[in-house]
Protein backbone atom coordinates (compact mmCIF):
# COMPACT_ATOMS: atom_id res chain seq x y z
CA UNK A 1 0.00 0.00 0.00
CA UNK A 2 1.63 3.13 -0.87
CA UNK A 3 1.35 6.53 1.79
CA UNK A 4 -1.10 9.01 1.22
CA UNK A 5 -0.60 12.47 0.14
CA UNK A 6 -0.02 14.80 3.20
CA UNK A 7 -1.53 18.20 1.64
CA UNK A 8 -1.12 21.60 4.54
CA UNK A 9 -2.93 25.38 4.27
CA UNK A 10 -1.36 28.11 5.78
CA UNK A 11 -1.84 31.69 5.93
CA UNK A 12 -2.31 34.70 8.31
CA UNK A 13 -5.97 34.92 9.71
CA UNK A 14 -8.39 35.61 7.62
CA UNK A 15 -6.47 34.55 4.27
CA UNK A 16 -9.47 32.20 2.96
CA UNK A 17 -7.64 29.00 3.72
CA UNK A 18 -11.24 27.20 5.00
CA UNK A 19 -13.05 27.93 1.84
CA UNK A 20 -10.47 26.29 0.28
CA UNK A 21 -10.33 23.75 2.16
CA UNK A 22 -13.87 22.91 1.82
CA UNK A 23 -13.92 22.86 -2.03
CA UNK A 24 -11.18 20.57 -2.05
CA UNK A 25 -12.64 18.12 0.55
CA UNK A 26 -15.73 18.27 -2.10
CA UNK A 27 -13.32 17.33 -5.33
CA UNK A 28 -11.85 14.19 -3.16
CA UNK A 29 -15.08 13.41 -2.03
CA UNK A 30 -16.26 13.26 -5.84
CA UNK A 31 -13.27 11.29 -6.80
CA UNK A 32 -13.91 8.90 -4.10
CA UNK A 33 -10.55 9.59 -2.67
CA UNK A 34 -9.89 8.18 0.81
CA UNK A 35 -8.82 11.10 3.22
CA UNK A 36 -9.32 12.75 6.39
CA UNK A 37 -9.32 16.34 7.38
CA UNK A 38 -7.64 17.69 10.70
CA UNK A 39 -7.03 21.47 11.84
CA UNK A 40 -4.59 22.76 14.11
CA UNK A 41 -4.26 23.45 17.02
CA UNK A 42 -6.71 20.40 17.74
CA UNK A 43 -8.23 17.54 16.25
CA UNK A 44 -8.01 15.14 18.71
CA UNK A 45 -9.36 15.08 23.12
CA UNK A 46 -6.27 16.33 24.20
CA UNK A 47 -5.59 19.04 21.02
CA UNK A 48 -9.10 20.74 21.62
CA UNK A 49 -8.28 21.29 25.10
CA UNK A 50 -5.11 22.36 24.68
CA UNK A 51 -6.60 24.48 21.90
CA UNK A 52 -8.89 26.52 23.72
CA UNK A 53 -6.47 27.56 26.40
CA UNK A 54 -4.47 28.68 23.30
CA UNK A 55 -7.40 30.71 22.08
CA UNK A 56 -8.98 32.10 24.78
CA UNK A 57 -8.46 35.69 25.68
CA UNK A 58 -8.79 35.35 28.66
CA UNK A 59 -5.13 34.15 28.69
CA UNK A 60 -3.43 37.32 28.14
CA UNK A 61 -0.96 36.86 30.39
CA UNK A 62 0.33 33.54 28.36
CA UNK A 63 3.94 33.56 28.00
CA UNK A 64 5.70 33.34 24.49
CA UNK A 65 7.61 30.22 25.77
CA UNK A 66 4.04 28.90 27.24
CA UNK A 67 2.21 29.28 23.93
CA UNK A 68 4.97 28.01 21.40
CA UNK A 69 5.20 24.69 23.79
CA UNK A 70 1.20 24.50 23.83
CA UNK A 71 0.84 24.51 20.07
CA UNK A 72 3.61 21.59 19.62
CA UNK A 73 2.17 20.19 22.34
CA UNK A 74 -1.00 19.56 20.44
CA UNK A 75 0.90 18.59 17.16
CA UNK A 76 3.09 15.98 18.94
CA UNK A 77 -1.06 14.51 20.02
CA UNK A 78 -2.00 14.84 16.28
CA UNK A 79 0.59 13.69 14.65
CA UNK A 80 1.04 10.64 16.52
CA UNK A 81 -2.71 9.98 17.11
CA UNK A 82 -3.90 10.99 13.89
CA UNK A 83 -2.32 11.66 11.10
CA UNK A 84 0.84 9.20 11.06
CA UNK A 85 -1.01 6.05 11.09
CA UNK A 86 -3.19 7.45 8.19
CA UNK A 87 -0.79 8.58 5.94
CA UNK A 88 0.57 4.85 6.77
CA UNK A 89 -3.04 3.67 6.12
CA UNK A 90 -2.79 4.75 2.83
CA UNK A 91 -5.22 7.75 3.51
CA UNK A 92 -4.40 11.47 2.56
CA UNK A 93 -4.65 14.24 5.02
CA UNK A 94 -5.55 17.50 4.49
CA UNK A 95 -4.35 19.96 7.54
CA UNK A 96 -5.60 23.02 7.91
CA UNK A 97 -2.75 24.94 9.40
CA UNK A 98 1.00 22.56 10.41
CA UNK A 99 4.59 23.62 11.49
CA UNK A 100 4.70 26.41 9.08
CA UNK A 101 2.06 28.49 11.39
CA UNK A 102 5.07 27.93 14.35
CA UNK A 103 7.67 28.87 12.15
CA UNK A 104 5.57 32.09 11.16
CA UNK A 105 3.93 33.04 14.39
CA UNK A 106 6.03 31.86 17.32
CA UNK A 107 9.16 32.17 15.84
CA UNK A 108 9.17 34.71 13.25
CA UNK A 109 6.50 37.51 14.58
CA UNK A 110 6.84 36.47 18.30
CA UNK A 111 10.90 36.45 17.38
CA UNK A 112 10.84 32.87 19.69
CA UNK A 113 13.70 32.05 16.88
CA UNK A 114 13.83 29.60 14.14
CA UNK A 115 16.78 27.65 15.40
CA UNK A 116 14.36 26.68 18.69
CA UNK A 117 10.76 26.39 16.50
CA UNK A 118 12.51 24.09 13.63
CA UNK A 119 14.16 22.20 16.81
CA UNK A 120 10.48 21.59 18.15
CA UNK A 121 8.74 21.51 15.10
CA UNK A 122 11.00 18.26 13.68
CA UNK A 123 10.73 16.60 17.96
CA UNK A 124 7.03 16.78 17.81
CA UNK A 125 6.71 15.48 14.35
CA UNK A 126 8.91 12.93 14.44
CA UNK A 127 10.18 14.37 11.31
CA UNK A 128 7.13 13.88 9.33
CA UNK A 129 6.61 17.13 6.82
CA UNK A 130 3.76 17.55 4.15
CA UNK A 131 4.33 17.06 1.13
CA UNK A 132 2.21 19.97 -0.76
CA UNK A 133 1.63 23.04 1.85
CA UNK A 134 -0.28 25.95 -0.42
CA UNK A 135 0.32 29.42 1.47
CA UNK A 136 -2.61 31.59 0.80
CA UNK A 137 -1.28 35.09 0.78
CA UNK A 138 -3.02 38.57 1.38
CA UNK A 139 -2.46 41.70 3.17
CA UNK A 140 -3.64 41.82 6.90
CA UNK A 141 -6.06 44.79 5.94
CA UNK A 142 -8.25 42.99 3.40
CA UNK A 143 -7.87 39.53 5.28
CA UNK A 144 -9.39 41.58 8.65
CA UNK A 145 -11.95 42.78 6.58
CA UNK A 146 -13.04 39.79 5.49
CA UNK A 147 -13.08 38.52 9.12
CA UNK A 148 -14.91 41.52 10.64
CA UNK A 149 -17.41 40.51 7.69
CA UNK A 150 -17.67 36.81 9.06
CA UNK A 151 -18.39 38.08 12.48
CA UNK A 152 -17.91 36.10 15.86
CA UNK A 153 -15.40 37.21 18.40
CA UNK A 154 -11.51 37.54 17.68
CA UNK A 155 -9.52 34.95 19.37
CA UNK A 156 -6.56 35.76 21.59
CA UNK A 157 -3.95 35.89 18.77
CA UNK A 158 -6.30 38.23 16.07
CA UNK A 159 -6.72 40.63 19.15
CA UNK A 160 -2.45 40.94 18.32
CA UNK A 161 -3.76 43.47 15.55
CA UNK A 162 -2.73 44.20 12.44
CA UNK A 163 1.34 44.94 12.28
CA UNK A 164 1.68 41.33 14.44
CA UNK A 165 -0.36 39.96 10.95
CA UNK A 166 2.29 41.53 8.86
CA UNK A 167 5.01 40.27 10.77
CA UNK A 168 3.33 36.76 10.32
CA UNK A 169 3.19 37.43 6.50
CA UNK A 170 6.80 38.41 5.96
CA UNK A 171 7.65 35.12 8.32
CA UNK A 172 5.37 32.78 5.53
CA UNK A 173 6.98 34.53 2.42
CA UNK A 174 10.05 33.89 4.60
CA UNK A 175 9.44 30.08 4.81
CA UNK A 176 8.11 30.01 1.42
CA UNK A 177 11.60 31.25 -0.41
CA UNK A 178 13.27 28.21 1.75
CA UNK A 179 11.12 25.41 0.46
CA UNK A 180 9.68 26.68 -2.72
CA UNK A 181 9.09 23.34 -4.10
CA UNK A 182 6.43 22.25 -0.89
CA UNK A 183 5.31 26.12 -0.18
CA UNK A 184 3.27 27.55 -3.19
CA UNK A 185 2.24 30.76 -2.76
CA UNK A 186 -1.01 31.36 -3.96
CA UNK A 187 -2.37 35.09 -4.23
CA UNK A 188 -5.53 35.17 -2.10
CA UNK A 189 -6.98 37.96 -3.33
CA UNK A 190 -8.35 36.44 -6.80
CA UNK A 191 -11.70 35.07 -6.77
CA UNK A 192 -12.47 31.78 -4.87
CA UNK A 193 -12.82 30.24 -8.05
CA UNK A 194 -9.20 30.98 -9.68
CA UNK A 195 -7.75 30.02 -6.28
CA UNK A 196 -9.21 26.76 -6.00
CA UNK A 197 -8.44 25.78 -10.23
CA UNK A 198 -4.87 26.47 -9.20
CA UNK A 199 -4.57 24.78 -6.10
CA UNK A 200 -6.56 21.84 -7.60
CA UNK A 201 -4.24 22.03 -10.68
CA UNK A 202 -1.37 21.17 -8.20
CA UNK A 203 -2.75 18.42 -6.16
CA UNK A 204 -3.78 16.61 -9.29
CA UNK A 205 -0.16 17.14 -10.94
CA UNK A 206 1.56 15.88 -7.39
CA UNK A 207 -0.85 12.72 -7.63
CA UNK A 208 -0.30 11.82 -11.33
P1 LIG B 1 -8.00 29.28 14.18
O1 LIG B 1 -9.32 29.75 14.69
O2 LIG B 1 -7.88 27.85 13.80
O3 LIG B 1 -7.55 30.25 13.05
P2 LIG B 1 -7.57 30.10 11.50
O4 LIG B 1 -8.99 29.85 11.11
O5 LIG B 1 -7.03 31.42 11.03
O6 LIG B 1 -6.65 28.95 11.17
O7 LIG B 1 -6.93 29.66 15.27
C1 LIG B 1 -5.66 29.25 15.23
C2 LIG B 1 -4.78 30.42 15.63
O8 LIG B 1 -3.55 29.92 16.14
C3 LIG B 1 -4.43 31.29 14.43
O9 LIG B 1 -4.43 32.64 14.85
C4 LIG B 1 -3.01 30.88 14.11
C5 LIG B 1 -2.46 30.47 15.44
N1 LIG B 1 -1.39 29.45 15.39
C6 LIG B 1 -0.13 29.79 15.85
O10 LIG B 1 0.12 30.92 16.29
N2 LIG B 1 0.85 28.83 15.84
C7 LIG B 1 0.62 27.55 15.40
O11 LIG B 1 1.54 26.70 15.41
C8 LIG B 1 -0.70 27.23 14.92
C9 LIG B 1 -1.01 25.84 14.43
C10 LIG B 1 -1.67 28.21 14.94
Amino acid sequence: MSKGLFITFEGIDGCGKSTQLELLKEDFRKEGLDFIEVREPGGTAVGEKIRNILLDRQNDSMTRMAELLLFEAARAQITEEVIIPALMSGKHVICDRFYDSTSAYQGYANKMGRDLTDFLNVKATSGVSPDLTFLLDIDPKTACDRRTGRGGEEDRIELMGLSYQEKVREGYIELSREEDKRIRVIDATMTREKIYSEIRKQVWDLMS
